[in-house]
């Protein structure tokens, strides 16, 4: 099955789809290995990898290549956080063409003005006109080759502090404008606000919910409350900010290694993780046929 394929279909199951953040290849591949559905390539992570604000700094380009970087690591899909589309409906056509031709399963596009700040900054966090960012749900249903890949569209409305009230009018017009699943985000400590959303909802979407300012919530609760998804969208990269800033701290106090070395991944790990076997075992079928097509001349 497609990629593409089994993103929508996991989403519209009964059972909660877990996603993990991951800002590279490696720490995709650490997010299946630990059992995750599917991956999303955060744009905060992405930025952050790169010490640079989640506020619409890395170009499309450039947001694609770690996107497809991801995609290509993984057997499992990958959702692509594409922050409020890079632009009007000529950008979003040509971003949906594009993740979609580099192996992504499907993106999110949010309602927020370009540029946008990421949700837990303080500052602007106006909302798109409703009607300007539905069309742009129009654009990436109609820019799509695959039937399958999925347009999710991401509602800034709690964000923004328009209430519930506005959640449910404009993602009722984002289904209409042809949306695949709803990401409903909220930076509430307690998930009252996405459990409100979820309870007046009379739509058929899958729902998404990025639980990191109620981390207290489980994806046994979500589930059973009827949540489509849940995105852990950035506890790798903080998990290893903190392992980083430890360790390198330890090797200049210590003034040497010997002290971390027990803790920290082995470079067998790692060799597994880059898949040296695998280029061992081409590089043994190479030294064979050399010698093969090496008699034969
Ligand atoms: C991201 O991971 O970039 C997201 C989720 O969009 S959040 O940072 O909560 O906005
Ligand atoms: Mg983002």
């Amino acid at each position: 099955m497609s990629k593409t394929r089994v993103l929508r279909e996991a989403l519209q199951s009964a059972v909660l789809t877990r996603l993990m953040g991951a800002h590279s290849a490696l720490s995709a591949k650490l997010g299946e290995e630990a059992g995750f559905e599917a991956v999303w390539a955060s744009g905060l992570e992405i930025s952050a990898a790169r010490a640079l604000p989640d506020a619409n700094i890395l170009s499309m380009t450039e947001c694609l290549a770690a996107a497809a970087d991801i995609a290509g690591a993984v057997s499992v899909p990958v959702l692509a956080d594409c922050d409020s589309g890079f632009g009007g409906v000529g950008n979003v056509a040509h971003m949906v063409r594009s993740y979609e031709s580099r192996g992504l399963a499907g993106v999110c596009i949010e309602d927020k003005q370009f540029p946008k700040l990421n949700s837990f900054v303080e500052g602007n966090q106006d909302l798109a006109p409703i009607g300007d960012f539905a069309a742009k749900i129009t654009a990436a249903k109609e820019a799509r080759t695959d039937q399958d890949f999925v347009v999710v569209a991401r509602t800034e409305a709690f964000i923004a502090g328009a209430g519930l009230a506005e959640a449910l009018r404009r993602t009722s017009v984002y289904e209409a404008a042809g949306a695949d699943a709803l990401l409903v985000h909220s930076k509430r400590s307690t998930p009252e606000e996405v459990f409100a959303f979820r309870d007046a909802y009379q739509g058929k979407l899958p729902i998404i919910v990025v639980p990191t300012t109620y981390p207290e919530v489980t994806a046994a609760e979500l589930s059973e409350r009827g949540f489509g998804g849940v995105i852990y969208a950035n506890h790798g990269l903080r998990a290893s900010i903190t392992a980083m800033r430890d360790v390198l701290a330890r090797i200049g106090g210590d003034g040497s290694t010997y002290g971390v070395e027990g803790s920290i991944a082995s470079l067998k790990d790692v060799f597994a993780l880059q898949k040296v076997d695998e280029l061992l075992i081409r590089q043994k079928r190479h030294d064979e046929l050399t010698e093969t097509y090496s008699a034969l001349g």
